[in-house]
């Protein structure tokens, strides 16, 4: 893992950002990421990311790790925030690898509030987990479960018994996700937040499955078709409809839109439970329409 720190070249303020938010780094060739930011949220002038050197890397992490040095320039978007942290007088936060970055912050709030909080942090070897030195003023707060000394996260043990007031800040690999997900499902409703950095593992629906739709433009009064197999937002952009887009797999949240009619067919890894069911956003790189028309507020 190697940390950036960026600013702004011309030495102004960046923008304001809290705990749990990410930035979008755009790379030679428009290849764009997601970082969670992990620095210091009072520090105006300075952001940090924490870059994981991904074996199976399509181009992020090796451009960061093998192209970038201090002093470069890279372009960033955001930072966007779909992982805030709730107010609570108790947290358990739960990190596997990379993905103790956006519990940072959010571990540095909670201590600074006095809140009530412990981390649990597993990782393969401690020398392969990123940020345990400055974990390391947490004390025992902070419990490490390495695989090769401890083995995997205790999850029965740290789940097992539902606690009211307690929220939940979970991020990692989508098999640690998914671990706590069930060993959260007898807890309070709205007690686990996570936060996914590839699309949630979910049977891939045939396109023969899928059905056409239309949806209505209402600022821009337009009304289009979009065919089973091609997406919302690449039926937009390609009637020149001016959308933003990143990660085209519902994890990023830029595409965000507002969704004024229409039951909308949510298959992003971003929102929420109740967030889908009050349907008034949509991710539309992924997401589709059960009802026949779909109307945005674009
Ligand atoms: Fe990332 Fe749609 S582009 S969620």
């Amino acid at each position: 893992v190697v940390a950036l720190t960026l600013a702004d070249p011309a030495g102004a303020d960046l923008p304001s950002w809290t705990p749990g938010a990410h930035i979008d780094l755009i790379m030679n060739g428009g290849v764009t990421r997601q970082y969670s930011l992990c620095g210091d949220v009072t520090d105006q002038g300075r952001w940090r990311i924490g870059v994981l050197r991904a074996p199976d890397s399509r181009g992020g992490s090796r451009f960061v790790h093998d192209t970038l040095s201090a002093g470069a320039a890279v372009r960033v978007r955001g930072p966007r925030n779909h992982f805030p942290l709730v107010s609570s007088p108790r947290y358990l936060f739960i990190a596997g690898g990379i993905g103790i970055t956006p519990l940072l912050p959010m571990i540095a709030e909670a201590d600074a509030t006095g809140a009530d909080w412990r981390l649990a942090y597993g990782g393969r070897s401690r020398a392969t987990m990123a940020f345990l030195g400055e974990l390391g003023r947490y004390g025992d707060r902070v419990r490490v479960f390495a695989d090769d000394e401890t083995g995997r996260i205790d999850l029965p043990g740290l789940l097992g018994e539902p606690q009211r007031g307690t929220a939940v800040y979970c991020c990692g690999p989508e098999g640690l996700l998914t671990a706590v997900e069930a060993g959260c499902a007898g807890w309070p409703p709205g007690s686990l937040h996570l936060e996914r950095f590839s699309a949630r593992a979910r049977p891939a629906a045939a396109v023969e499955e899928e059905r056409a739709f239309e949806v209505v433009l209402q600022r821009s009064g337009l009304k289009l078709q979009v065919p089973p197999g091609r997406s919302v937002f690449d039926v937009i952009q390609r009637a020149g409809v001016s959308v933003l887009g990143s990660c085209f797999e519902g994890v990023c949240g830029t595409c965000e839109t507002a969704v004024l009619d229409g039951d909308v067919d949510h298959r992003d890894s971003i929102l929420t439970g109740p967030e889908r069911a009050s349907n008034e956003f949509m991710m539309i790189c992924v997401s589709r329409c059960r009802s026949a028309r779909l109307t945005l507020d674009l």
